[in-house]
């Protein structure tokens, strides 16, 4: 189904109303492969017929949308876990040289047995995912709480993240070989925020 919908976003001739809709759907698929990475504790509870065992999630969470692109898989993530707190880091690329230059952050409070899901749809270089993560270390969050969720990322971008840390977590749809001479990822999908934002 990942794929399917990533066809979809892959195509110049997605419009964007339907650009919008497909990546809300994506998102939701990779918003449960994210609730199955995480820690689950164990619950007793009273079905109308019996008592049964299940399960909720063990710690709180926090999700990090990268500015802007990540504010596409927002809403259906905050769907699925409802309580989580949400903290904002702008990354923006730099048009020439690809770097990400942070001009906003947002974070709560992030207790160190919170989980925290990163979300950008694009792994390029991996720069912005690198500052991301480097933030979030700095305040405390350790590596092996993190699940960073993408829709495509290069090779070179998703083995410098994991060369980087280990142990962070990754979800993503499919991983391209190559960049481009501006550091777009080929084939890609073109530029996620401006189809998605319609900044064209
Ligand atoms: C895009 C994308 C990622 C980043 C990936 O953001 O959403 O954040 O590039 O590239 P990297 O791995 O080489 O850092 P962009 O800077 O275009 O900003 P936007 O989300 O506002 O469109
Ligand atoms: N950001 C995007 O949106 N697409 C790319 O291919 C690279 C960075």
């Amino acid at each position: 189904m990942k794929k399917v919908l990533l066809s979809i976003l892959r195509d110049k001739s997605t419009d964007i109303k339907k650009f919008r809709e497909i990546a809300k759907d994506l998102a939701y698929i990779l918003a449960g492969e994210a609730g199955d990475l995480l820690e689950k504790e164990k619950i007793n509870i009273n079905t109308p017929i019996d008592n049964a065992i299940g399960i909720k999630f063990k710690n709180d969470i926090v999700i990090v949308p990268i500015l802007r692109a990540a504010l596409s898989l927002l809403p259906p993530f905050l769907d699925f876990f409802k309580y989580a707190t949400v903290g904002f880091l702008g990354l923006r690329r730099d048009e020439k040289t690809a770097i990400a230059n942070l001009y906003y952050k947002n974070l709560p409070e992030i207790k160190k047995t919170d989980d925290v899901i990163i979300l950008d749809p694009m792994i390029a270089t991996g720069g912005s995912g690198i500052k991301a993560i480097e933030i979030l270390k700095e305040i405390g969050v350790l590596e092996e709480k993190i699940i960073f969720v993408a829709v495509i990322c290069s090779k070179i971008g998703v083995d410098e993240i994991k060369i980087r840390f280990p142990k962070v977590k990754l979800i993503y749809v499919e991983q391209d070989e190559k960049l481009n001479s501006t550091k777009f990822i080929v084939p890609g999908l073109g530029d996620f925020g401006d189809r998605f934002f319609g900044t064209i």
